[in-house]
């Protein structure tokens, strides 16, 4: 079986940690990095910290619109697969990454796979939503963290096939959770200490391309009442420096900001807050399984199952309700959700199942 995988940013190179090397025992898998993410501390780390195999090439389309970063990924693809006649095109997640893997694959006639099909906030002025949403309906084998997304397949009547399989980062997670929680250098870093600090990460577009939006983030920061560590996505950087309001944070005293961290640090750094105050998707799930309390900075969330579960609460950019949250009791029950650290296993399985 020949899989050809495209991934580009950070969450898609922690997916890919859990099945890469496992697909590569079975399968021929060519591993296609398409630059969407291209400094050294959103991808290559990911890469070294994590084990995942060094991809066969390496197209640096990082950086423009979603239109023009996915026009690009579709026209440097479609050669790649025209060459290498795939089985499959493996694709994880919702990115315009995602989306340009799984369209150049349907249109050269090569089936999609995609992991973490089905998630969906129902936004559709997300980028990520209408990648979602086109890469499932492209798809012929649809991997779902959990009954939910499959749910969603269910209603769309996608023509592919659904199989749920567990969550690929919940893998990593639960890998490398505990050994991060004895690791205290991190928090030494940034100054801080267990169980005092909030962490947080914003990055949506949503949230800091609109300078009204984005002041109402730094507003909420500038309120917290603990230490704050803020590892910077680049969008956020730029657009913060672009306002002239990063110095609105770098002069706060309570605000420690650092530059994007690696899975390591990061994860040392979230098993041990006291909340997590994010955007990402990815995150979310982490802090879940971490048993540290979130507060999502959106007023939607695919991660439904978290919210259900009383451990994350959404608050859009609202200070007042952030607070509110920060001070909240959370449940003694934890469920588990999204597997059992074996799904990067059963796509494997499924691929060869289907493809092999
Ligand atoms: C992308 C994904 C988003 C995902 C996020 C993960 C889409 C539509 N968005 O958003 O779903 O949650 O990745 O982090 O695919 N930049 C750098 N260095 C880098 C990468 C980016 O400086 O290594 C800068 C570039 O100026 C770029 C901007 O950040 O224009 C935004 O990057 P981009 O990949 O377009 O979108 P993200 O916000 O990272
Ligand atoms: N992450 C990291 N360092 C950071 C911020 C995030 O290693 O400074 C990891 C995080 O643990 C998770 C992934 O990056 O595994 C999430 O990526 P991101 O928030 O960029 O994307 P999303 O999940 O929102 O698409």
């Amino acid at each position: 079986m020949r899989v050809l995988t495209v991934i580009g940013n950070r969450p898609q190179f922690v997916k890919a940690a859990a099945v890469s090397r496992r697909l590569q025992e079975v399968a021929d898998e060519i591993l296609v990095h398409t630059g969407q993410h291209y400094d050294d501390e959103m991808s290559a780390v990911f890469f070294s910290e994590l084990g995942v195999p060094r991809p066969s090439l390496e197209l640096e389309l990082g950086t423009g619109s979603n239109t023009e970063q996915t026009a690009r990924m579709l026209t440097a693809l479609a050669p790649v697969i025209g060459e290498h006649r795939p089985d499959v095109v493996l694709v994880y997640g919702d990115t315009n990454s995602t989306l340009a893997g799984g369209l150049a694959a349907a249109q050269a006639g090569v089936p999609v796979a995609h992991v973490e099909a089905g998630m969906r906030s129902f936004d559709r002025a997300m980028p990520e939503e209408l990648n979602r949403v086109l890469t499932d309906h492209l798809s012929s084998l649809l991997l779902c963290s959990s009954d939910v997304p499959a749910e969603h397949l269910a209603r769309e009547h996608v023509v592919g096939d659904v199989e749920i399989v567990g969550d690929v980062m919940v893998d990593v997670a639960l890998l490398v959770q505990p050994r991060a929680r004895e690791d205290d250098a991190p928090l030494r870093d940034a100054g801080v200490q267990a169980g005092e600090y909030v962490l947080v990460t914003a990055h949506r577009a949503g949230n800091v391309d609109d300078p009204e939006r984005l002041r109402r983030l730094v507003d909420l920061l500038l309120a917290l009442p603990c230490p704050v560590v803020l590892p910077l996505h680049p969008r956020t950087g730029a657009r913060l420096d672009a306002q002239g309001w990063l110095d609105d944070l770098l002069a706060a005293e309570h605000v420690r900001l650092t530059p994007p961290l690696g899975y390591l640090a990061f994860t040392a750094l979230l098993t041990r807050a006291r909340a997590m105050l994010t955007d990402s998707g990815g995150v979310q799930k982490e802090a879940y399984l971490a048993g540290v309390p979130c507060v999502t900075l959106r007023d939607t969330t695919e991660w439904t199952e978290t919210v259900d579960a009383g451990w994350n609460v959404l608050v859009d950019l609202d200070r007042d309700a952030a607070l509110a949250a920060l001070d909240r009791v959370v449940p003694e029950h934890r469920p588990m959700l999204y597997g059992d650290g074996r799904a990067g296993e059963r796509v494997v399985e499924a691929l060869v199942r289907r493809f092999g």
